[in-house]
């Protein structure tokens, strides 16, 4: 641990689980089902499709939660057939976190409906194959279906890939959200690697689908407390009037990790933290804490009030980023109680690397609501702990009517919304300690998803964003401006970065929690980061 670590904040002493009603830990029947349709993975040989598609797919399967007739087909370039890929991706599902238990027979009525098309993206051969595989399994289907498509391919070939589909008529585009049968395509991040370029392939996709048809996906949008951050706030009456720049201080928002760049430095070195994590993932989880009501929980209703919140963050300017913004690369350290390398030493990154591994941002929002509240943002790889969570913490009381308790200083109050490890939302509030006398301590008030509903009954985020997808429902996902909007705000901490490399960049030991410039960063606000 760092010294910065040690300076960080504690939890409660004390924690009081939060229980909800017997009657109502069993979900009611569910409220969505996948419309009848086929969905089509183009780039079906990469990690994406064996760790989170075909196990999300099957999950849903698994859970009745697919049409009968539903289909995919999978589109790489490998000379396989059916049963080849069938067996591979058996194998996948039966070896991920998400859908290991999906039962054997279950699998074996899904297999038959997985299908395997070879082909180059670039060649036109592809769409005609594709076409007629699509047409003879709508044929077998007998009913309107539609058609998702999921770009699970290199960032690159996005905009091409899009333009091919639509041109060979295999994704025709849909004036009307209403039009049947319905086209979809998803497409996954990064969308871009700045404004300017999420703008000129926004351009590009705009051309060839219409907006309604385009599922840009964020996969913490499907993440259960990420939604339940929603009902928490908008089906509650008593927190919402302190959700403001009167009662609360400050807002942290972190994603550690403990994981380090693992396969991708190829990826990662072009792209590094801020990119990989805070375009999307973070400014997704700020914008949803801090967005005015939405009127109607529709798809453009929540967006558009989540823009707003983006539009309205104070633009970072290169003179001042080093008192908004820190970064940080790991160095060799312990991760786990095992010795891990560097990002230097890690296979196929640069050893004179300048790519962040690690960033912490304070985030200003001028806006009525927000004037003057810090957000604080950090996400890092190699951190000691796995753990993603926005924390709101409220100020302190304007007048302490008890007398000095020399032991300790109170603790402001904090809300708590965990992401991951473990789902739950906890208040940690000051309480008598029990006996003769005023002493005060902390207690924390803790609601946690797998205690309350069993962990049999959560699903994973993709497999919550793929049966969106297949309803037509676009909330959980980002809109063109949204996208843009976000890299405005990261654009001009990348730049000041790159344009100017530190001349020592601050390295961090793996299993830390980064360079104390990171506290020195929150301290400026009288804050301390969590320790989650
Ligand atoms: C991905 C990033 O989008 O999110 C990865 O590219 C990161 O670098 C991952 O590890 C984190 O996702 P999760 O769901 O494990 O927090």
């Amino acid at each position: 641990m760092s010294s910065a670590g040690a300076t960080q904040q504690r939890d409660a002493q004390f924690a009081v689980p939060v229980r909800v009603a017997e009657s109502q830990t069993t979900p009611e029947q569910p409220l969505k089902m996948g419309e009848p349709c086929t969905m089509v993975i183009l780039g079906a040989g990469g990690d994406l499709t064996r760790r989170k598609l075909l196990p999300a797919l099957a999950h849903l399967c698994s859970d009745g939660l697919l049409h009968e007739t539903f289909a995919v087909i999978g589109v790489a370039r490998e000379d396989i057939d059916d049963a080849v890929f069938r067996k591979r991706m058996h194998d996948a599902v039966r070896a991920s976190e998400d859908a290991a238990d999906v039962p054997e027979d279950v699998w074996r009525e899904f297999e038959r409906r997985i299908h395997y098309v070879r082909g180059d993206l670039r060649d036109t051969t592809l769409y005609e194959e594709l076409t007629r595989r699509l047409s003879q399994i709508e044929a077998d289907a007998g009913a309107e279906r539609g058609r998702l498509f999921y770009l699970a391919v290199p960032p690159s070939v996005y905009g091409s890939t899009v333009q091919r589909l639509s041109a060979s008529g295999v994704a025709p585009q849909r004036a009307e959200s209403r039009a049947r049968p319905w086209v979809r395509v998803i497409i996954e991040k990064p969308f871009g690697t700045s404004r300017e370029t999420a703008r000129a392939l926004n351009r590009v996709v705009s051309e060839a689908l219409a907006e309604h048809q385009v599922y840009r996906i964020d996969h913490y949008l499907g993440k259960e407390t990420v939604q339940n951050l929603l009902v928490f706030r908008f089906a509650n009456s008593i927190f919402e009037p302190v959700w403001n720049r009167a009662h609360v201080h400050h807002v942290q928002i972190t994603a550690a990790e403990t994981v380090g760049v693992e396969h991708r430095a190829g990826y990662y070195e072009e792209s590094g933290v801020v990119r990989d994590m805070f375009q999307n993932h973070l400014l997704q989880l700020l914008s949803l804490t801090a967005m005015e009501p939405p009127t109607a929980f529709r798809a453009n209703a929540v967006r558009d009030e989540k823009v707003k919140v983006l539009d309205a963050i104070r633009p970072f300017e290169a003179a001042t980023i080093d008192q908004n913004a820190v970064r940080g690369q790991y160095n060799p350290g312990l991760s786990d109680g095992a010795y891990v390398r560097g990002y230097r030493e890690e296979p196929g990154v640069d050893p004179q690397s300048r790519v962040p591994t690690l960033a912490a941002v304070r985030v200003l929002i001028d806006n009525w609501r927000w004037q003057g509240v810090p957000f604080f943002l950090r996400s890092g790889k190699r951190m000691p702990r796995r753990a993603t969570e926005i924390a709101i913490e409220f100020r302190h009381p304007p007048h302490l009517m008890f007398p000095n308790d020399a032991a300790r200083v109170i603790q402001p109050n904090r809300l708590t919304f965990s992401l991951q490890p473990d789902e739950g939302i906890s208040l940690c509030m000051e309480i008598k300690l029990p006996g003769i006398g005023v002493r005060m301590t902390s207690a924390k008030m803790d609601f946690s998803y797998g205690e309350a509903f069993g962990e049999g009954h959560q699903h994973s985020a993709y497999e919550t964003l793929l049966l969106d997808a297949m309803v037509g429902d676009q909330t959980l996902f980002a809109r063109s401006d949204g996208v843009e909007a976000a890299w405005s705000v990261v654009d001009p901490i990348i730049g000041a970065w790159e344009n100017s490399p530190a001349p020592d960049l601050p390295r961090y030991a793996a299993g830390t929690w980064g360079p104390e410039a990171a506290d020195v960063l929150v301290a400026r606000d009288g804050a301390r980061w969590r320790r989650p």
